[in-house]
């Protein structure tokens, strides 16, 4: 049934580090490049991190939001450099860089999450009489701790979620919510590998996700170097995976979930949703609290990303391209939610 995960093959997806000089850097595997080859790439230019971000080379709900955390930090370290006080016209440029940031993807809400919270950290100093180079230290220190939170409600939501699953669980998951879409370790796919740990694996079915292939080039990357049995499956193949009898459960991540449970994910996981529900097959969503956006009543509201054409198709003249990157599943159709602080019902998010 699969012996436990090789988590130390795989790789911090972002990181902040100290550079031998002192200055920040942050250090990202750059996910345009897999699966052909893994290559780590590292800047101290919080300018280059939105375009990480805009150019998926960053990608994943979790990883854009401490991507996001630590352009700001190295906002706050050029700015430093520049010298002068932590002033009127220091906090407008702060929130201007905020804002850009924030804006680089509008669907996960983590990305905004984690500007937030370096943005309101650098206010309290400044208020505090701080000036810019004990503000660069104080949000260097913030990402290192959203980094080590990050992995660790993952490793929480993992447990919680493989307690939800039968032993020897044939999983079909959409998209890649694993370890390379977060600090470490993954949502959905951390429910498998913490289930995979106690031998409870049999096999993850990946579906490919197109336009731009999350599952056939990150997700089936990752779990094969983790040595958990993987297969690809085209998207259009999983209602006849399922009619089969051959999934027990499916588990993805979310980019944004509203109070009343609806969840933003990656365009096609609805549909994964109604085939579950059609199958009668359990569907899990796994996510950090930081995805639940509680100020959305419902998925109506989310924003969602449209993306260029050309990841669709070559330009055809006189053929439109609809791109949309994520699609919203009806609470009705999530059995659970599974974040790190236990696992929900749709309607229990509210507390
Ligand atoms: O466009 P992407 O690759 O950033 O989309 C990612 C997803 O939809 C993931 O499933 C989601 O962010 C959850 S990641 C733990």
């Amino acid at each position: 049934m699969g012996a436990a995960p090789h988590m130390e093959n795989l790789p911090r997806t972002v990181e902040l580090v100290r550079a031998a000089n002192g200055a920040a850097e942050l250090v990202y595997v750059d996910q345009r490049r897999l699966p052909r080859e893994l290559v780590f790439a590292r800047t101290s230019d919080w300018r280059e991190v939105v375009g990480a971000v805009k150019s998926l080379a960053v990608r994943g709900a979790p990883a854009i939001g401490a991507a996001g955390a630590a352009a700001v930090a190295l906002w706050a370290q050029e700015r430093a450099r520049a010298g002068g006080k932590a002033g009127e016209s220091y906090l407008a440029a702060l929130s201007e860089a905020c804002a850009l940031v924030a804006g680089a993807r509008p669907t996960a809400v983590n990305l905004a999450w984690g500007v937030g919270r370096m943005e309101r950290a650098a206010c309290d100093c400044a208020a505090a009489g701080e000036g810019p180079d004990a503000i660069a230290g104080a949000l260097f220190s913030a990402v290192k701790e959203l980094e080590a939170a990050d992995e660790a409600a993952n490793r929480a939501i993992g447990a919680h979620g493989a307690a939800l699953l039968p032993r020897g669980a044939r999983v079909l998951t959409h998209c890649n919510a694993g370890s390379l879409a977060t600090v470490f370790y993954g949502t959905a796919l951390g429910v498998v590998y913490a289930a995979a740990a106690k031998g409870g694996i049999e096999r993850v079915y990946a579906d490919e996700t197109r336009p731009v292939g999350q599952g056939a080039r990150l997700t089936c990357w990752e779990l094969a170097r983790a040595g958990v049995s993987v297969t690809l499956l085209c998207d259009n193949m999983a209602a006849s995976l399922m009619a089969r009898g051959e999934v027990d459960a499916v588990v993805v991540g979310a980019d944004r979930i509203a109070a009343n449970g609806d969840t933003a994910n990656k365009v096609g996981t609805y549909g994964v949703a109604v085939l579950a529900a059609h199958h009668g097959i359990p569907f899990y969503v796994a996510a950090p609290e930081s995805t639940i956006d509680r100020s959305l009543p419902d998925g109506s509201r989310i924003p969602i990303e449209e993306r260029d054409p050309a990841e669709v198709a070559e330009p055809l003249p006189g053929v439109e391209v609809w791109n949309p990157a994520f699609d919203v599943t009806p609470a009705a159709l999530v059995t659970r939610i599974i974040t790190e602080r236990g696992t929900f019902a749709p309607s229990e998010l509210v507390y």
